[in-house]
């Protein structure tokens, strides 16, 4: 009987904790980022791939609203088969989360979709490449509210660090660089 119990037990929370995405374990990332993210926040994340990082970010923090956008194209050593299924388990996490929508679309082509200064925080975690860090950040600066952030992934990647450097450098009146930390940089705006 008690056998019986552990059984139904494990078979139980199996099948209530399976339909999420892996845990999060790069925990000097999540409080970087968490530190900057504040409950009732409207947020956007760039580039999703599985959910991870989204669904730690959902849990933890309780957006008003969270905006999760990725082409969910071919991408690295993932075919486009591979993509689509990480795009329909990304869309099964989340449905339950009336305050998550998902766009599947380049970040390029939906900046325009949303109001300036409608976002507390994007993270920005798409494609790595300089062209497509400086478009991401280019973009969506005037989508966050002043005192909102531009948060990124990958600050040491060959791309990225430079991307946002000149960033840095083409709008120093408008934004402050806070310190890096655990492979992340964030930009408040300031004006
Ligand atoms: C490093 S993964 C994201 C990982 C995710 N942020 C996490 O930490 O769990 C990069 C993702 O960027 C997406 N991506 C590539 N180009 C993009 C673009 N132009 N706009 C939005 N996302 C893009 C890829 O499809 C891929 O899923």
């Amino acid at each position: 009987m008690k056998r019986m119990l552990v059984f139904l037990l494990m078979i139980t929370s199996f099948f209530s904790f399976a339909d999420a995405p892996p845990k999060d374990k790069r925990f000097k990332r999540d409080s970087y980022v968490q530190a900057l993210i504040k409950p009732g926040d409207i947020g956007a994340e760039i580039g999703v791939f599985g959910g991870v990082f989204a669904y730690h970010v959902l849990l933890q923090r309780d957006p008003a609203k969270l905006y999760l956008i990725d082409p969910w194209i071919a991408y690295k050593s993932n075919t486009q088969e591979k993509m689509d299924e990480r795009f329909s388990n990304v869309c099964r996490y989340f449905e339950p989360y009336e305050n998550v929508e998902i766009i599947r679309s380049r970040s390029e082509d939906v900046a325009h979709m949303f109001p300036d200064e409608y976002f507390d925080y994007v993270y920005i975690d798409g494609e790595h490449s300089y062209d497509a860090v400086t478009r991401d950040l280019t973009h969506y600066f005037s989508k966050v509210k002043v005192n909102g952030y531009l948060i990124g992934d990958d600050y040491g990647w060959t791309g990225i660090k430079p991307a946002v450097q000149d960033f840095l450098s083409k709008h120093k009146k408008e934004c402050i660089f806070l310190s890096p930390g655990a492979g992340q940089y964030a930009i408040q705006k300031i004006k």
